[in-house]
């Protein structure tokens, strides 16, 4: 069915179901963390209720962020750049609307089947066989119709984030099909075909390449399109870019051992995952550089532009994230880290910070095109700046919490007597910790209320919109 929003060229409206998905998937995912976190707080908010439990909630909670809202950001942001970038419309709009639904069905029956305990039991690959064979199809879907679209492009160059985007859909690709490799025994379980080490070294080369391609590269794309665009500069070094793109995808893909130290992996891969991961900082710090140097002589933008504010500030937490993760690979940081909230401060540093900051302020750039108005127009600008306020004061809040609850369980668990015995007991580290889990409680509850507050602007910049179109265009109505 065609809308007064169909742009004559492009295919705008799968990009436009994408960003609006991703908006809500956002609220859901992040309602669970909240709900998860505030568990960790007080257990009794589990009620007992195995499906309201901490244990089958988180994987809904990763799974939901990572591939509903972190997903759907990529779908929407590299169907729209693709095509604007290569000036032609997508390859196949029936591919593009099959990857949209099937995207919304995988989603949903991960929904269902997680809190009822069906599970691989692999981190970030919990869903079972029907689910992951449904997945590799969309995504192959996906694969083809980006490609595709690229090999019939109308300009000859092809723009440095299709090769993000590219790298990122092709990674997946192999690495989901490759780690979910299982033997089915009913129709809800399977086991996985590997064994042992060689499936704890599987399981990380996709855990860890989950997080350099699906949350590393595909952002990257989004912040070589929508940083210069928002800025009005173009990108401070295209060199840079291209040097960094292929140094990244070549090196990232060794450092997953750093997941495994001190483990039955043989040492010498344990160690090249820390070295591989040390590497990592240049590469890494190459993108977050062109991206900060793109504002060169559009600093003072920052003043009143909130949504180059969420661009750059994910800049910034990329940065920090990917210069704690190359010392948290290092392997005696790691004697102290591993285990503890450190890791998982590290996370969301990365997944709030960076991954969701710089899908919001492309959003925010994105969705007034897709409803006929100019880029970053949205229904107001004061709630983007309250947002961005909530996003960056909610992460902060989350990552300090877990730094110092991080370090403190560190060092209690290794604290020794004179007599060689435990100083603490593990519990006595547990409720050590629960002022922490009350900060980052906290500090998600910003964050998801920011959300709430970027759906109204949304929900008002589309009725604004469909007003304007109705206004517009009486004679049709
Ligand atoms: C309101 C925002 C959020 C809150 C309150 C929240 C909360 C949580 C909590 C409580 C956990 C479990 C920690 C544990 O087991 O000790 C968790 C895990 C995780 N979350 Fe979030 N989260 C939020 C947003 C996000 C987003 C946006 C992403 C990704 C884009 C994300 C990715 C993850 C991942 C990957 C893990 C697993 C970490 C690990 O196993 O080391 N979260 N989150
Ligand atoms: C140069 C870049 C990076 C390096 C070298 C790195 C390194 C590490 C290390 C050493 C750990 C702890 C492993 C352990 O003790 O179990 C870790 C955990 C993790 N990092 Fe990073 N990190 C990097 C960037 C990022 C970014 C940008 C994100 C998110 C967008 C991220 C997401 C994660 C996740 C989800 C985990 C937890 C995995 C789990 O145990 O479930 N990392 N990272």
């Amino acid at each position: 069915m065609s809308t007064a929003f169909d742009h004559p060229e492009y295919n705008y409206k799968v990009v436009r179901q994408f960003a609006i998905m991703t908006v809500v998937w956002g609220i859901v995912g992040m309602a669970v963390g909240v709900l998860i976190a505030a568990q960790l707080a007080w257990p009794a908010l589990n009620f007992d209720t195995p499906w309201l439990s901490f244990g089958r909630l988180r994987p809904l909670h990763t799974n939901a962020v990572i591939f509903a809202f972190g997903g759907s950001a990529l779908f929407a942001t590299s169907y729209y750049i693709v095509q604007r970038t290569c000036r032609t419309r997508l390859f196949s709009d029936t591919l593009a609307s099959f990857t949209f639904w099937g995207w919304q069905l995988v989603i949903v029956l991960a929904a269902i089947t997680l809190p009822l305990g069906m599970t691989s039991a692999k981190e970030y690959a919990e869903l079972e066989w029907p689910i992951d064979i449904l997945v590799a199809v969309v995504w192959v879907a996906y694969l083809v119709n980006f490609l595709g679209t690229i090999a019939i492009r109308k300009e000859s160059h092809i723009y440095v984030a299709n090769w993000f985007f590219a790298a990122m859909i092709i990674m997946i690709a192999i690495l989901y099909v490759v780690n979910n490799a299982a033997m089915p025994v009913t129709f809800t379980k399977s086991y996985s075909a590997y064994a042992g080490t060689v499936d704890a070294m599987i399981q990380w080369w996709w855990g860890h390449n989950a997080v350099g391609f699906f949350l590393t590269a595909g952002f990257l794309g989004i912040m070589y399109y929508f940083v210069p665009k928002q800025a009005g500069r173009p990108v401070y070094s295209y060199r840079l870019s291209i040097v960094h793109f292929w140094a990244l995808i070549s090196i990232y893909v060794w450092a997953g051992g750093h997941h495994l130290h001190y483990s039955a992996l043989p040492d010498w891969a344990q160690t090249a995952g820390m070295v591989m991961s040390l590497i990592l900082l240049a590469p890494s710090w190459g993108g977050m550089i062109n991206g900060m140097m793109t504002l060169s002589g559009a600093w003072h933008k920052l003043r009143n532009d909130p949504i180059l504010r969420f661009l750059v500030v994910s800049l910034s937490f990329y940065g920090m994230s990917t210069f704690e993760g190359p010392m948290m690979s290092i392997k005696t940081v790691n004697a102290l880290s591993h285990n503890t909230d450190w890791t998982i401060g590290h996370v969301h540093s990365g997944a709030l910070g960076w991954v969701a900051m710089v899908s919001i302020g492309a959003l925010y750039h994105l969705i007034p095109i897709m409803f006929g108005r100019k880029a970053g127009d949205m229904y107001s600008i004061s709630l983007i700046n309250v947002h961005f306020w909530l996003s960056t004061i909610g992460t902060v809040l989350y990552i300090a919490a877990l730094w110092v609850n991080g370090i403190m369980q560190g060092l209690m668990w290794r604290a020794v007597n004179d007599d060689g015995t435990l100083t603490y007991s593990f519990v006595e580290s547990v409720e050590a910790s629960h002022g922490g889990y009350v900060v980052r409680t906290i500090g998600g509850l910003l964050f998801l209320i920011g959300m709430f507050i970027m759906a109204y602007n949304v929900y008002m910049t589309v009725k604004a919109a469909n007003k304007e179109a109705g206004a517009a265009a009486p004679a049709q109505a």
